[in-house]
């Protein structure tokens, strides 16, 4: 494989996973933050993500890793991967101010005679590659550089908690682009994904059976949709699976083997059929905002994305009902979470259904106690006023408790030391938001469990 020259611009999840992958190649890649600390601790080897392997691979790319807050001039061949953050506007639309703004840094820089593909990496609207190309051409024409500048589009999949395992290991790749020349040099930049060539990293063993993963060329609008699409229908799997467990409560079945039976059809597949709290983070909210904006904006109404996302909102208030059920009054009582981040094997805690119970147990009168196993500095960083008290471990947050909650997914919380909680609260209630724990191994230390849709 011939190194190439790779910029990344915006080092959040997908930015340093996608680049210290590249870099683990062997591919030539600067980093680019805006924010100096975070870049001192990436050239410190610190990752600035809570991730899985990717301290390891990042120490593995070392010597091909530059890290730095501004844009290097662009010259000669090479690929820019716009990863920046695409937030939420108040229409639901994605903003796209911190892309326009890496573009026109991008057209400043490129030099006389480059040849550069420019790829969006960042989940954006459909028809941003052309935005971009336009911003970028305009810009050059302005200042009266020859260059050749390609845009593609090529959205990335990652799940946070497995980003690094996804980056290497991806079910597909694809590349939305009206130019042959940037499918060319992207087929170059990922074949050792394609190919499978590297040795595995540390930590990131290849999964056994894995297949070559098929590279998708389309057009940039496609890609784009895709994304979307892949996006809500996790979503609305996820919601299909919580509409139905709230049916299987009443009519006195259990969804953990409903989920288990449907997943064994080849057609419906196992993965996304976990019932609990619903889904939260940074993205399946953000998306399903942004595709049902853009379904209006041609005045048509994506029904299904609507209702899962109504069925999300409902899922979760589903579950601070049951502890009310349970407990009857909710003023004045303790009630222990454990687990604040969106899901397991994170510290990611935007859109975390913890932070709506929070919210709604505490409007309702109720004395908070979290737990989590990485999320809690993060929680004290970007949720200063977060109304809790913060528990070391299990046990601790279980000390005076009426309820404890199982919020998110760690795995820890699969061997929750019950007869030491037990001892510990004032009641009795578990209430197991994820089905993550045996109703058995609940009742036998002398506790009650409730679970979701069993
Ligand atoms: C998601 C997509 O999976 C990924 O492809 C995309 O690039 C970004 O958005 P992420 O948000 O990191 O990734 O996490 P994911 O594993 O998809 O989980 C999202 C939410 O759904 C979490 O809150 C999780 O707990 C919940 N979930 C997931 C369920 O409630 N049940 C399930 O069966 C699966």
């Amino acid at each position: 494989m011939a190194p190439m020259r790779v910029t990344i611009i915006g080092t959040g999840y997908v930015g340093l996973t996608t680049g210290t992958a590249l870099a683990y190649f062997g591919h030539e890649v600067t980093f680019v933050d805006k924010n100096p600390e975070i870049v001192e601790r990436l050239r410190a080897g610190v990752p600035t993500i809570h991730e899985a392997g990717l301290a390891e691979i990042m120490e593995a790319g070392r010597c091909s890793s530059v890290f730095r807050t501004d844009i290097p001039e662009l010259s000669g061949t090479g690929v820019v991967m716009i990863a920046v953050g695409t937030p939420s506007k108040r229409n639901g639309d994605a903003d796209l101010s911190f892309v326009d703004a890496a573009a026109t840094e991008v057209a400043d820089l490129v030099q006389p005679g480059a040849r550069l593909v420019v790829v969006n990496k960042s989940t954006v609207p459909v028809g941003s590659a052309r935005h971009v190309e336009g911003i970028i051409s305009r810009r050059l024409a302005a200042r009266g550089v020859e260059a050749e500048v390609h845009v593609a589009s090529n959205p990335e999949f990652l799940a946070e908690g497995r980003a690094v395992l996804d980056t290497l290991y991806p079910d597909r790749i694809v590349i939305g682009t009206e130019s042959p020349i940037a499918t060319g040099l992207l087929r170059e930049l990922y074949a050792p994904i394609l190919e499978q060539t590297f040795e595995p990293p540390p930590g990131s063993p290849r999964p056994e059976r894995y297949e070559l993963p098929p590279l998708i060329t389309t057009t940039p609008t496609s890609a784009e949709l895709t994304k979307y699409a892949a996006n809500s229908f996790l979503a609305t799997k996820i919601s299909f699976i919580n509409e139905f467990s709230v049916l299987a409560e009443k009519v006195g079945a259990d969804i953990t083997e409903v989920a288990r039976a449907i997943g064994l059809d080849q057609r419906i597949g196992p993965r996304f059929l976990q019932a609990g709290i619903g889904w939260g983070g940074s993205c399946f909210g953000k998306d399903t905002a942004a595709v049902l904006a853009l379904g209006s904006a041609y005045d048509y109404d994506l029904q299904l994305v609507r209702s899962a996302v109504e069925v999300n909102r409902r899922q979760r208030m589903f579950v601070v009902d049951k502890l009310q059920q349970q407990l009857k009054v909710l003023r004045g009582t303790t009630i222990g979470l454990l687990g604040l981040a969106f899901k397991g094997n994170t510290d990611d805690m935007r859109d975390s259904p913890a932070l709506t119970l929070v919210q709604e147990l505490h409007e309702r009168g109720a004395v908070l106690r979290v737990h989590d196993p990485v999320a809690m500095p993060s929680a004290k960083r970007h949720f200063p006023d977060l109304p809790v008290e913060y528990a070391d471990d299990e046990v601790q947050l279980a000390c005076g408790c009426d309820a404890v909650v199982v919020v998110t997914d760690w795995d820890q919380y699969r061997r929750l030391p019950l007869e030491r909680m037990a001892a510990a609260m004032r009641g009795r209630l578990v209430l197991d938001a994820r089905n993550l724990l045996q109703r058995q191994s609940v009742t036998a230390a002398g506790l009650d469990y409730v679970g979701i849709g069993r």
